[in-house]
Protein backbone atom coordinates (compact mmCIF):
# COMPACT_ATOMS: atom_id res chain seq x y z
CA UNK A 1 0.00 0.00 0.00
CA UNK A 2 1.14 3.33 -0.70
CA UNK A 3 1.36 5.88 2.09
CA UNK A 4 0.42 9.52 0.62
CA UNK A 5 2.46 11.39 2.80
CA UNK A 6 1.67 14.72 0.82
CA UNK A 7 -0.51 16.48 -2.04
CA UNK A 8 0.42 19.17 -4.72
CA UNK A 9 -2.20 20.96 -6.21
CA UNK A 10 -1.85 23.59 -9.04
CA UNK A 11 -3.84 26.80 -9.29
CA UNK A 12 -3.93 29.64 -12.16
CA UNK A 13 -4.40 33.44 -11.57
CA UNK A 14 -7.44 35.04 -13.03
CA UNK A 15 -8.38 37.64 -15.16
CA UNK A 16 -11.81 39.48 -15.56
CA UNK A 17 -12.21 40.11 -19.20
CA UNK A 18 -15.74 42.02 -18.53
CA UNK A 19 -16.27 43.03 -14.76
CA UNK A 20 -19.77 44.98 -14.54
CA UNK A 21 -20.45 46.24 -11.33
CA UNK A 22 -24.01 47.05 -9.87
CA UNK A 23 -25.47 48.69 -6.50
CA UNK A 24 -23.70 47.66 -2.85
CA UNK A 25 -26.15 45.57 -2.03
CA UNK A 26 -27.58 45.16 1.59
CA UNK A 27 -25.04 41.98 2.74
CA UNK A 28 -22.31 44.94 1.62
CA UNK A 29 -21.14 42.97 -1.97
CA UNK A 30 -22.27 44.19 -5.29
CA UNK A 31 -23.78 41.95 -7.84
CA UNK A 32 -21.60 41.57 -10.92
CA UNK A 33 -21.47 40.34 -14.57
CA UNK A 34 -18.30 39.31 -15.18
CA UNK A 35 -16.27 37.18 -17.93
CA UNK A 36 -13.29 35.30 -15.85
CA UNK A 37 -10.29 33.93 -17.82
CA UNK A 38 -7.70 31.65 -16.06
CA UNK A 39 -4.36 32.06 -16.95
CA UNK A 40 -0.19 30.62 -16.67
CA UNK A 41 0.62 32.12 -13.80
CA UNK A 42 0.52 29.15 -10.81
CA UNK A 43 0.86 28.58 -7.02
CA UNK A 44 1.04 25.82 -5.60
CA UNK A 45 -0.36 24.65 -2.65
CA UNK A 46 0.52 21.32 -0.63
CA UNK A 47 -1.26 19.26 2.59
CA UNK A 48 0.77 17.22 4.03
CA UNK A 49 -1.01 15.36 7.18
CA UNK A 50 0.50 16.96 10.93
CA UNK A 51 -1.08 17.44 14.44
CA UNK A 52 -2.62 20.67 13.76
CA UNK A 53 -3.41 22.97 10.76
CA UNK A 54 -0.51 25.34 10.25
CA UNK A 55 0.31 27.78 7.33
CA UNK A 56 3.80 28.40 5.78
CA UNK A 57 4.05 30.90 2.64
CA UNK A 58 7.19 31.36 0.25
CA UNK A 59 7.58 33.10 -2.99
CA UNK A 60 5.71 36.85 -4.33
CA UNK A 61 4.88 38.80 -1.79
CA UNK A 62 4.64 35.68 1.34
CA UNK A 63 5.14 38.22 4.33
CA UNK A 64 1.72 40.02 3.30
CA UNK A 65 -0.12 36.74 3.18
CA UNK A 66 -2.20 36.26 6.79
CA UNK A 67 -0.68 33.24 8.81
CA UNK A 68 -3.57 32.07 10.86
CA UNK A 69 -6.97 31.67 10.83
CA UNK A 70 -7.25 34.50 8.55
CA UNK A 71 -6.08 32.70 5.87
CA UNK A 72 -8.07 31.73 3.00
CA UNK A 73 -6.41 28.33 1.96
CA UNK A 74 -6.97 27.26 6.04
CA UNK A 75 -10.43 28.42 6.45
CA UNK A 76 -11.14 26.02 2.67
CA UNK A 77 -9.41 22.95 4.59
CA UNK A 78 -11.50 23.61 7.55
CA UNK A 79 -14.38 23.99 5.75
CA UNK A 80 -13.89 20.54 3.56
CA UNK A 81 -13.34 18.85 6.70
CA UNK A 82 -16.52 19.81 7.80
CA UNK A 83 -18.26 18.41 5.16
CA UNK A 84 -16.44 14.91 5.56
CA UNK A 85 -17.62 12.06 7.64
CA UNK A 86 -15.32 9.36 8.19
CA UNK A 87 -13.09 9.09 11.46
CA UNK A 88 -9.46 9.72 11.30
CA UNK A 89 -9.33 10.60 7.13
CA UNK A 90 -9.18 14.22 8.66
CA UNK A 91 -5.94 15.02 10.34
CA UNK A 92 -4.64 18.51 10.48
CA UNK A 93 -2.88 19.80 7.78
CA UNK A 94 0.28 21.56 7.36
CA UNK A 95 -0.35 23.53 4.40
CA UNK A 96 2.68 24.78 2.24
CA UNK A 97 1.68 27.76 -0.31
CA UNK A 98 4.61 28.55 -2.91
CA UNK A 99 3.60 32.17 -4.76
CA UNK A 100 3.75 33.11 -7.64
CA UNK A 101 0.60 35.11 -7.70
CA UNK A 102 1.33 38.59 -6.73
CA UNK A 103 -0.72 39.58 -3.36
CA UNK A 104 -3.70 41.94 -3.18
CA UNK A 105 -2.89 42.58 -7.46
CA UNK A 106 -6.46 42.01 -8.80
CA UNK A 107 -5.54 38.13 -10.01
CA UNK A 108 -7.75 36.27 -6.85
CA UNK A 109 -4.17 35.17 -5.97
CA UNK A 110 -5.89 34.00 -2.46
CA UNK A 111 -9.16 32.94 -3.68
CA UNK A 112 -6.37 30.69 -6.17
CA UNK A 113 -4.58 29.27 -2.76
CA UNK A 114 -8.02 28.30 -1.19
CA UNK A 115 -9.02 26.63 -4.50
CA UNK A 116 -5.85 24.28 -4.29
CA UNK A 117 -6.12 23.59 -0.87
CA UNK A 118 -9.70 22.19 -1.64
CA UNK A 119 -8.61 19.90 -4.08
CA UNK A 120 -5.52 18.58 -2.67
CA UNK A 121 -7.09 17.95 0.79
CA UNK A 122 -9.62 16.58 -0.58
CA UNK A 123 -7.59 14.21 -2.26
CA UNK A 124 -4.94 13.58 0.57
CA UNK A 125 -8.30 12.28 2.51
CA UNK A 126 -9.39 10.71 -0.11
CA UNK A 127 -12.84 12.68 0.26
CA UNK A 128 -14.51 12.04 -2.64
CA UNK A 129 -16.31 15.60 -2.47
CA UNK A 130 -17.74 15.97 -6.05
CA UNK A 131 -16.87 19.37 -8.32
CA UNK A 132 -20.10 20.28 -7.66
CA UNK A 133 -20.12 20.46 -4.22
CA UNK A 134 -16.59 21.59 -3.92
CA UNK A 135 -17.51 24.61 -5.86
CA UNK A 136 -20.20 24.60 -3.06
CA UNK A 137 -18.06 24.87 -0.59
CA UNK A 138 -15.37 27.47 -2.35
CA UNK A 139 -18.43 29.84 -2.74
CA UNK A 140 -18.59 30.10 1.16
CA UNK A 141 -14.66 31.55 1.12
CA UNK A 142 -14.83 33.79 -1.39
CA UNK A 143 -16.18 34.99 -4.42
CA UNK A 144 -13.23 33.88 -6.64
CA UNK A 145 -12.88 30.70 -5.38
CA UNK A 146 -15.25 28.71 -7.19
CA UNK A 147 -14.10 29.96 -10.65
CA UNK A 148 -9.80 28.82 -9.39
CA UNK A 149 -11.80 25.61 -9.38
CA UNK A 150 -13.19 25.57 -13.23
CA UNK A 151 -10.45 27.41 -14.81
CA UNK A 152 -10.85 28.40 -18.59
CA UNK A 153 -13.39 31.17 -19.57
CA UNK A 154 -16.58 31.40 -17.83
CA UNK A 155 -19.48 34.03 -16.95
CA UNK A 156 -19.75 34.90 -13.29
CA UNK A 157 -22.87 36.19 -11.78
CA UNK A 158 -23.99 36.75 -8.30
CA UNK A 159 -21.08 37.60 -6.02
CA UNK A 160 -18.97 35.96 -9.16
CA UNK A 161 -19.77 32.69 -7.86
CA UNK A 162 -22.85 31.62 -9.99
CA UNK A 163 -20.39 30.57 -12.70
CA UNK A 164 -21.15 29.55 -16.60
CA UNK A 165 -18.64 27.71 -18.96
CA UNK A 166 -18.17 30.38 -21.85
CA UNK A 167 -18.57 28.35 -25.27
CA UNK A 168 -15.06 29.33 -27.05
CA UNK A 169 -12.95 28.10 -29.76
CA UNK A 170 -9.67 26.69 -28.47
CA UNK A 171 -7.83 29.69 -28.84
CA UNK A 172 -5.15 31.25 -26.74
CA UNK A 173 -4.65 34.27 -25.94
CA UNK A 174 -0.98 35.98 -24.98
CA UNK A 175 -1.47 38.47 -22.24
CA UNK A 176 1.46 40.66 -20.77
CA UNK A 177 0.87 41.63 -17.29
CA UNK A 178 2.51 44.63 -15.48
CA UNK A 179 3.09 44.13 -11.49
CA UNK A 180 3.02 47.64 -9.74
CA UNK A 181 4.42 48.15 -6.56
CA UNK A 182 2.33 47.83 -3.74
CA UNK A 183 -1.33 46.33 -3.09
CA UNK A 184 -4.98 47.41 -3.60
CA UNK A 185 -7.37 46.41 -0.81
CA UNK A 186 -10.07 44.96 -2.95
CA UNK A 187 -12.89 46.66 -0.70
CA UNK A 188 -11.50 50.12 -0.69
CA UNK A 189 -11.85 49.55 -4.12
CA UNK A 190 -15.24 48.69 -4.00
CA UNK A 191 -15.94 51.59 -1.31
CA UNK A 192 -14.38 54.03 -3.64
CA UNK A 193 -16.30 53.01 -6.89
CA UNK A 194 -19.53 53.72 -4.78
CA UNK A 195 -18.10 56.91 -3.81
CA UNK A 196 -17.52 58.04 -7.42
CA UNK A 197 -20.95 56.88 -8.36
CA UNK A 198 -22.59 58.75 -5.51
CA UNK A 199 -20.94 61.70 -6.44
CA UNK A 200 -21.28 61.11 -10.22
CA UNK A 201 -22.76 63.36 -12.59
CA UNK A 202 -24.55 66.22 -10.61
CA UNK A 203 -23.99 64.37 -7.48
CA UNK A 204 -27.30 62.79 -6.84
CA UNK A 205 -27.41 59.38 -6.17
CA UNK A 206 -30.07 56.66 -7.08
CA UNK A 207 -30.62 56.28 -3.53
CA UNK A 208 -31.28 60.07 -2.94
CA UNK A 209 -34.43 60.79 -1.20
CA UNK A 210 -37.61 61.89 -3.89
CA UNK A 211 -37.52 65.93 -3.71
CA UNK A 212 -40.73 66.23 -1.57
CA UNK A 213 -43.94 67.90 -4.65
CA UNK A 214 -40.70 67.68 -7.03
CA UNK A 215 -40.36 65.27 -9.79
CA UNK A 216 -40.55 61.44 -8.93
CA UNK A 217 -36.81 60.35 -8.78
CA UNK A 218 -35.74 58.05 -11.63
CA UNK A 219 -35.59 54.53 -11.26
CA UNK A 220 -32.56 52.13 -10.15
CA UNK A 221 -30.27 51.78 -13.01
CA UNK A 222 -30.69 48.19 -14.76
CA UNK A 223 -28.49 45.48 -13.00
CA UNK A 224 -24.91 44.56 -14.79
CA UNK A 225 -25.02 42.83 -17.89
CA UNK A 226 -22.86 40.50 -20.34
CA UNK A 227 -21.25 42.94 -23.13
CA UNK A 228 -22.97 40.87 -25.89
CA UNK A 229 -19.41 42.50 -28.28
CA UNK A 230 -16.98 40.82 -25.96
CA UNK A 231 -18.96 37.08 -26.28
CA UNK A 232 -19.12 37.71 -29.55
CA UNK A 233 -15.28 38.30 -29.61
CA UNK A 234 -14.24 35.31 -27.85
CA UNK A 235 -16.27 33.12 -29.92
CA UNK A 236 -14.87 35.11 -33.08
CA UNK A 237 -11.63 33.83 -31.43
CA UNK A 238 -10.86 37.22 -33.20
CA UNK A 239 -7.74 38.93 -30.94
CA UNK A 240 -8.14 42.09 -32.15
CA UNK A 241 -11.70 42.56 -31.80
CA UNK A 242 -11.92 40.75 -28.20
CA UNK A 243 -8.89 44.06 -27.40
CA UNK A 244 -11.40 46.77 -28.02
CA UNK A 245 -13.99 44.73 -26.05
CA UNK A 246 -12.31 44.37 -22.72
CA UNK A 247 -13.85 45.96 -19.52
CA UNK A 248 -13.73 46.80 -16.13
CA UNK A 249 -16.18 49.22 -13.97
CA UNK A 250 -13.71 49.29 -11.29
CA UNK A 251 -10.88 50.60 -13.31
CA UNK A 252 -12.00 54.34 -12.38
CA UNK A 253 -12.00 53.32 -9.26
CA UNK A 254 -8.53 51.49 -9.03
CA UNK A 255 -7.03 54.35 -10.76
CA UNK A 256 -8.50 57.26 -8.48
CA UNK A 257 -6.05 55.25 -5.77
CA UNK A 258 -3.18 54.22 -7.68
CA UNK A 259 -3.18 57.48 -10.22
CA UNK A 260 0.12 56.36 -12.13
CA UNK A 261 -1.81 53.29 -13.29
CA UNK A 262 -2.83 55.69 -16.25
CA UNK A 263 0.41 56.10 -17.34
CA UNK A 264 0.98 52.04 -17.75
CA UNK A 265 -2.01 51.44 -19.20
CA UNK A 266 -1.27 54.71 -22.03
CA UNK A 267 2.45 53.33 -22.46
CA UNK A 268 1.48 49.52 -23.08
CA UNK A 269 -1.57 51.19 -25.92
CA UNK A 270 1.47 52.84 -27.13
CA UNK A 271 3.73 50.32 -27.92
CA UNK A 272 0.93 47.98 -29.98
CA UNK A 273 -0.83 46.18 -27.47
CA UNK A 274 -4.26 45.02 -28.59
CA UNK A 275 -6.72 46.20 -25.70
CA UNK A 276 -5.13 47.37 -21.82
CA UNK A 277 -7.27 47.18 -18.35
CA UNK A 278 -6.75 46.86 -14.87
CA UNK A 279 -6.77 43.56 -13.77
CA UNK A 280 -9.96 42.95 -10.96
CA UNK A 281 -9.63 45.35 -8.39
CA UNK A 282 -6.01 46.01 -9.13
CA UNK A 283 -3.23 47.22 -9.65
CA UNK A 284 -1.82 45.02 -12.08
CA UNK A 285 -2.51 46.16 -15.79
CA UNK A 286 -3.66 43.33 -18.61
CA UNK A 287 -2.64 43.96 -21.60
CA UNK A 288 -3.28 41.39 -24.66
CA UNK A 289 -0.83 41.27 -27.42
CA UNK A 290 -1.54 39.71 -31.10
CA UNK A 291 0.75 36.56 -30.58
CA UNK A 292 3.81 35.28 -28.32
CA UNK A 293 6.57 37.54 -30.56
CA UNK A 294 4.62 40.38 -29.53
CA UNK A 295 3.81 39.60 -26.47
CA UNK A 296 7.32 39.69 -25.80
CA UNK A 297 8.21 42.41 -27.35
CA UNK A 298 5.39 44.53 -25.46
CA UNK A 299 6.80 42.75 -22.16
CA UNK A 300 10.07 44.48 -22.84
CA UNK A 301 9.57 47.30 -23.91
CA UNK A 302 7.43 47.57 -21.18
CA UNK A 303 9.87 46.57 -18.28
CA UNK A 304 12.09 49.33 -20.13
CA UNK A 305 9.75 52.17 -20.07
CA UNK A 306 9.70 51.88 -15.76
CA UNK A 307 6.17 52.55 -15.90
CA UNK A 308 5.77 49.13 -13.48
CA UNK A 309 7.93 46.94 -11.13
CA UNK A 310 8.11 44.14 -12.85
CA UNK A 311 6.22 41.99 -15.80
CA UNK A 312 4.92 38.49 -16.96
CA UNK A 313 4.13 36.75 -20.42
CA UNK A 314 1.17 34.69 -20.19
CA UNK A 315 -1.78 32.75 -22.23
CA UNK A 316 -5.15 31.95 -21.47
CA UNK A 317 -7.33 29.96 -20.87
CA UNK A 318 -5.98 27.31 -18.51
CA UNK A 319 -7.48 24.93 -16.32
CA UNK A 320 -8.53 25.66 -13.04
CA UNK A 321 -7.01 24.05 -9.93
CA UNK A 322 -5.78 20.54 -10.44
CA UNK A 323 -3.27 17.77 -8.13
CA UNK A 324 0.16 17.85 -9.34
CA UNK A 325 0.63 13.92 -10.51
CA UNK A 326 2.83 12.18 -9.45
CA UNK A 327 4.11 14.23 -5.86
CA UNK A 328 3.81 13.63 -1.91
O1 LIG B 1 -15.62 37.53 -1.59
P1 LIG B 1 -14.31 38.15 -1.27
O2 LIG B 1 -13.90 37.92 0.16
O3 LIG B 1 -13.22 37.80 -2.24
O4 LIG B 1 -14.53 39.72 -1.42
C1 LIG B 1 -13.63 40.66 -0.90
C2 LIG B 1 -14.31 42.00 -0.77
O5 LIG B 1 -14.59 42.54 -2.07
C3 LIG B 1 -15.66 41.95 -0.08
O6 LIG B 1 -15.49 42.07 1.30
C4 LIG B 1 -16.37 43.16 -0.67
O7 LIG B 1 -15.93 44.35 -0.04
C5 LIG B 1 -15.84 43.21 -2.09
N1 LIG B 1 -16.73 42.53 -3.06
C6 LIG B 1 -17.94 43.11 -3.40
N2 LIG B 1 -18.77 42.50 -4.30
C7 LIG B 1 -18.40 41.33 -4.88
C8 LIG B 1 -17.16 40.72 -4.56
C9 LIG B 1 -16.35 41.36 -3.63
O8 LIG B 1 -18.30 44.18 -2.89
N3 LIG B 1 -19.22 40.77 -5.77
Amino acid sequence: MTIVTGVTARVPAKLNLQLAVGPPRADGYHDLVTVFHAVGLFDEVTVEPAERDTVTVTGEGASTVPHDGDNLALRAVAALRKQVRGGNRTTGVRVSIAKRIPVAAGLAGGSADAAAALVAANELWTAGVTPQRLAEIAATIGSDVAFALLGGTAVGRGRGERLTPALAPATQYHWVLAFAEGQLSTPRVYAALDRLRSAGPGGATPRDPPDPGGEPSPPDPPGPALDAALMTALRSGDAARLGRALSNDLQPAALSLYPALRKTLAAGLELGALGALVAGSGPTCVFLAASAERALELAVSLSGAGVCRSVARVTGPVPGAAVVPGQG
